[in-house]
């Protein structure tokens, strides 16, 4: 067992399975991120980290969860500052994978992970590689630092529930905690991708969360309410969201009375966001 490090301490950076196995000791918690650490992560960091003697951030920017013409090239990649946020949060090992470490068929796997039916619908009815490439990365991921507990946030609400499943159907052994999405005061989900929003666009991005919010309090007229509520609020700020859904929280259809999780996904300007929130509608 390692005690936690002092909150500032360098972590150890390791970039194959070689370093990672010198580095790891005891229980280990692992935080899969594609870098970009905002004050999301930072709050995963801290929850995970009393979970495990080990706290492993990893950090590397998945290709085969883009498909083409999607934001790979851009997308943000800053590990001088991740590395700050990772000591602050008192993180032990930073697993930053070469490329051959994650695929050494150089991008060419034949073996990968089918998400199933819950990876078709709605981000995978719009992307209908993500979730493939997702999954097989967090299996990769988990196959070379073989956590005992892997936390993901609430944010991307649908991941975490294909993870979820991927790790109780092929008994991975992994358990799959669950964290709440950390918002900006006008309730934007914290997101790496924030950063692409002009000043205008950061504007309309909060009635995301508003739509959400107006679902939430319109619950107690029943599901049709929440929606048509959720509906108002994108319509005034022109937002023509991907979805807007009530599902039950393992996204199936929801039961009224019963606890359900609304779901929006739109683009503001080129950027694309997604948010969900918990809720309970009342009945019929
Ligand atoms: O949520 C993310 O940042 C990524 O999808 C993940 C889980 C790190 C896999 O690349």
């Amino acid at each position: 067992m390692t005690s936690a490090p002092a909150p500032g301490a360098t972590p150890t950076v390791a970039r194959t399975r070689e370093e990672l196995k010198a580095a790891l000791n005891g229980t280990v918690s692992l935080v899969p991120t594609m870098g970009a650490l905002h004050e999301g992560h930072a709050r995963l960091l801290e929850h995970a980290r009393p979970l495990g003697a080990t706290l492993v951030a990893s950090i590397f920017v998945n290709p085969t969860q883009f498909a083409p013409g999607e934001d790979f090239d851009a997308y943000p990649r800053t590990f001088e500052a991740d590395l700050e946020v990772c000591a602050e949060a008192g993180v032990d090992v930073v697993f930053a994978p070469t490329g051959p470490t994650m695929y050494p068929s150089g991008l060419r796997d034949t073996v990968t992970v089918d998400p199933g039916p819950l990876g078709a619908i709605l981000e995978g009815e719009m992307r209908p590689t993500h979730f493939r490439g997702v999954l097989t990365v967090v299996s990769k991921l988990f196959g070379l630092v073989r956590p005992d507990v892997a936390m993901f946030g609430e944010k991307d609400y649908q991941q975490l529930a294909l993870v979820r499943q991927m790790s109780r159907e092929l008994a991975l052994g992994v358990e799959i905690v669950g964290c709440p999405t950390v918002r900006e005061a006008d309730g934007l989900a914290m997101s790496s991708r924030n950063r692409f929003l002009s000043d205008s666009e950061r504007q309309t991005a909060a009635c995301l969360s508003a739509a959400l919010r107006a679902g939430v309090d319109a619950a107690g007229d029943g599901a049709a309410a929440v929606l048509a509520s959720a509906r108002t609020v994108l319509d005034d700020a022109s937002i023509v969201p991907d979805y807007l859904v009530l599902t039950d929280p393992e996204l199936g259809e929801a039961v009224p009375g019963e606890e359900a999780r609304l779901l929006v996904a739109a683009r503001v300007g080129t950027t694309r966001l997604l948010d969900n929130t918990a809720l309970t509608p009342g009945g019929p």
